[in-house]
Order: C-alpha cells, then structure tokens, then sequence
C-alpha cells in the first residue's frame, strides 16, 4: 500500500514516559471495529484527527470542548508522545490517540456513520509531480471519508502547499455525496488555533488555504 507519511524522530525523555504513563489514552491497532461510545464513555459527538503532528492543536481544541471527543490518528510517535503529555499536563479526558496508518484506521476500526468531522490540518504536501500518489486527500480515500461520517458532518483540511489545496478541492468536489460548504476554498475558521506549520508558511509568505466540506444529509437519489 502507498503510504502518505515517512516515520521521522524520536521520543524525548518526557515524551516516553507520558507514552508510557498515559496508555490509557492509546488505543491499540486492531482490524475489528471499536465502539467509539464505549471508548469516550458517552454519546458526543467524535472528532477524528488525521495527523496530528505534535499534538498542540488537537489538545487546545478538546480543552475548548469538553463536550465533545477527539479521536487523533497519527504515525508520528514522538508527536504522540507529546499530546499524551498535553493530556497528562491539561487532565483532558475527551482525547484518545490510535498509532497507525489512518487509512487502515478507518477501513477496520471505525464504524460506518459515526464521525462528526474529520480534521486534517497540513496534510504532508508530497509535492513533487511523482510523490503526488502519496498525497492522503484523494479518490477513494475521500469516499472512505464520507463513507464514516454522519450525515451533515464536516471535512475541514488546511494546507500551505498552493498545489495540493487546488488538488484537495477537486478531489473533495468530485467525491459523491459531499459538498462544499462555500464557493471554493472557505475563509479561515476562526477557533482554529495556528500550528507550528502554518506559523512557517506565514513567516515564508506562503498562503495557506482552508477547506470545509459537508457530507450531504442523505444520499437518496429521485427515481
Ligand atoms: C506535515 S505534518 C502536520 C502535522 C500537524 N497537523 C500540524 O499541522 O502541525 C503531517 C502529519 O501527518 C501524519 N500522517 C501522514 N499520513 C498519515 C497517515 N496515513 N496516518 C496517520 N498519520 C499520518 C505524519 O506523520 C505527520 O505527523
């Protein structure tokens, strides 16, 4: 299977024993559907995070919304590290963390119909013409997305890289059953907190465009 990451990094110290200390957050990988109720112990809504980098954006967003569930898939282990740090440091308990290949994630873990929203902020850009196979914001992965979510539930992807977000919108607009909640790329969601990512791409100039795309309430079809 063609892979959207490259494993990079190690775990410092405190990243290791937060690892260690807080498995109670990190659900292991298995190909059997998990119970997302039973995971978060109630019935909010669940908010997948693909990605999630070192983990700072995901942790300020669930502090924001007790609420609701964060759900974070990532490769990345000194990244998970971390966000099992921010965990233990903030006391978030609406945050569980899955080490593994988000595709594989959702094809066996994730009921059908059971996400609220998908976030995927700076996504690796693969932008060389022959690394673009790479790139995880394509058909069918995208309808694997829609695929999981619930019905009116979101897609919100960020990225500075000018040729993926070109990409990303054709790809999400020629998904089925998925619409774009704006005209084409939507203006910046205000309670997103800056990564580290996009502080660089500001700091170089580079534009960093949003997406925010909706599954369609219901995929009935006329007769
Ligand atoms: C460029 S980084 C962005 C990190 C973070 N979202 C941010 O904005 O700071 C992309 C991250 O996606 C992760 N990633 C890429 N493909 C993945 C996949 N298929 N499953 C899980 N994580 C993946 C990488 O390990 C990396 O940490």
């Amino acid at each position: 299977m063609i892979k959207s990451y490259a494993l990079r990094g190690r775990m410092s110290h405190a990243q290791e024993s937060s690892y260690k200390n807080q498995a109670k957050y990190r659900l292991p990988y298995s190909e059997s559907p998990v119970p997302l109720q039973e995971l978060f112990q109630n019935t909010g809504p669940v908010i997948c995070e693909i990605g999630f980098g070192m983990g700072k954006v995901t942790a300020a967003i669930a502090g924001e919304n007790p609420d609701k569930n964060y759900l974070g898939i990532e490769v990345f282990k000194a990244g998970i590290g971390r966000l099992l740090w921010e965990i233990e440091k903030c006391s978030l308990h609406n945050i569980r963390v899955i080490e593994h290949d988000a595709v594989e994630v959702l094809q066996f873990m994730i009921p059908d119909q059971t996400i609220a929203a998908f976030h995927i902020f700076f996504p690796d850009p693969w932008p060389k013409r022959r690394q673009n196979k790479r790139r995880l914001i394509q058909r069918p992965f995208t309808d694997l997305l829609v695929q999981k979510l619930i019905p009116n539930g979101y897609i919100y992807m960020v990225s500075d890289c000018g040729d993926y977000a070109d990409w990303a919108l054709r790809e999400l607009s020629e998904t089925k059953n998925l619409y774009n909640a704006y005209e084409k790329f939507s203006p910046p969601q205000h309670w997103r907190p800056e990564t580290k990512f996009e502080a660089k791409a500001r700091a170089k100039n580079n534009s960093v465009r949003e997406l925010f795309f909706r599954k369609a309430e219901t995929s009935i079809t006329a007769p």
